[in-house]
């Protein structure tokens, strides 16, 4: 086997092998956003080859000469899969194929055709009757949360738990104040299909009942644009929410993925994020719920990619008969309103959860429009002190 690998990227051209300076810059901290975070690598006559990936820059395979990697075979398609790679909030990459194929794809021996899979380190992938690539993160996740594949539970193997009939795997979509989001298979479903599932460690019984109502509020909704729930499982430690997949990451990352690109989205694209968030908030108000915790890191993107099919997700905060006044503010203080923010100090004070939501959305456009990456990622920061903080005053 040759020492060295063909690279294609992105642009059609050969890249060279990166140097050892550059690979260990990705290792560490995925810092670089022009840097190959994940290729896929495959023999082809006889010769190691990759394809290899980059931050928000989709490479395609297929039979068409304009494919930045071309596959001859009769079963491939001209434009036959688009792979991406989109920053995971950890630090580390979470790489995703697209089949656009007749044939479809076969994901560890699955059977993919005209959806969207995640890739995880290792994975291998197969254009029928060609080659097959094996997917490598080059990126890894910072702060791996190990709390769900711990030597607690030594029948697990490392990469992937067993729940119910489901299987988690190791692969982290993202996390927030309460929960852990990795990608699971549905076992049951023909060709294991992939889904997000939502991990919350339920220490008391008002965890369970919080998370209890998520769970009631979700299962009353239906609309391309809020996340579907399918099933839930749980277990002495934990909660599980098997949700829908969002294969693009969330709109923070999203937003910080231009910024530092030193670039920002165009108010087209933020017009139709924005068309599809209010669409989502009208259908859920139209039901009496208010989300109350609205902001970019809450809002999914269906698929990675310019314009982008939006869900809102997280509903963890959410309550019903949300015309009613409160006097238990919560959700993230940067997107909180006035009457909100008043509320937080003088206890006597009631605010209304869903006018509270269309000023959250108002904030989103603002952020979306308008940013500083140092400030974006303040408000983070400040949203997980808060949060934590009022979790106590949440109504159940
Ligand atoms: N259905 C999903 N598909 C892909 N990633 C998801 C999904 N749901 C959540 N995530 C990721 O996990 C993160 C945390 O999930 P979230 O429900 O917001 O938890 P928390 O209640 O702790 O904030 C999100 O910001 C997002 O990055
Ligand atoms: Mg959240």
């Amino acid at each position: 086997m040759p020492a060295t690998i063909q690279m294609y990227g992105p642009s059609g051209t050969h890249i060279p092998p990166p140097s050892p300076s550059n690979q260990q810059k990705a290792h560490h901290n995925g810092s670089d956003p022009s840097a190959i975070c994940a290729k896929l690598v495959t023999v082809n006559r006889g010769r190691r080859e990759a394809v290899i990936l980059k931050l928000n820059k989709p490479a395609t395979i297929g039979r068409n000469p304009r494919c930045d990697y071309v596959v001859a075979g009769t079963f491939v398609s001209g434009v036959h899969c688009t792979l991406s790679a989109v920053r995971s909030p950890n630090g580390g990459v979470i790489v995703s194929c697209q089949d656009s194929s007749r044939n479809g794809i076969r994901l560890n021996g699955h059977r993919i055709n005209k959806t969207v899979v995640i890739l995880m380190h290792g994975d291998s992938l197969e254009i029928p009757d060609s080659l097959t690539f094996t997917c490598q993160h080059i990126w890894k996740d910072l702060h791996e949360k190990v709390e769900l594949f711990d030597p607690e539970h030594p029948t697990q193997s490392a990469r992937t738990m067993t729940v119910g009939k489901y299987l988690v795997t190791n692969q982290k979509l993202g996390s927030g104040s309460f929960a852990t989001v990795h990608l699971a298979f549905d076992t049951s479903h023909t060709n294991c299909r992939q889904v997000a599932c939502k991990t919350i460690r339920t220490k008391k019984e008002c965890d369970k009942r919080q998370i209890f109502k998520e769970i009631s509020i979700l299962n009353r909704l239906e609309h391309p644009n809020i996340n579907r729930i399918y099933d839930t499982e749980q277990n002495d430690e934990f909660m599980f929410i098997f949700l829908q997949l969002c294969t693009g990451g969330d709109l923070f990352t999203y937003i910080i993925a231009y910024a530092e690109k030193e670039s920002r989205l165009c108010e087209a694209e933020a017009k139709f994020i924005m068309y599809q968030l209010l669409i989502g908030l009208l259908y859920l108000h139209s039901k009496m719920i208010s989300h109350r915790d609205l902001k970019p890191e809450n809002i999914l993107l269906h698929v990675p990619g310019p314009y982008p099919r939006i869900v809102i997700a997280d509903f963890g905060l959410a309550r019903p008969r949300a015309y009613q006044e409160t006097l238990n503010v919560c959700g993230t203080v940067s997107y909180l309103p006035p009457e909100g923010i008043l509320a937080l100090d003088q206890e006597h004070l009631k605010y209304v959860g869903m006018p509270s939501d269309c000023w959250s959305a108002g904030v989103i456009l603002y952020v979306m429009l308008w940013y500083d990456i140092h400030i974006l990622k303040t408000l983070s920061f400040t949203t997980v002190q808060w949060r934590s903080s009022f979790r106590r005053r949440v109504d159940i």
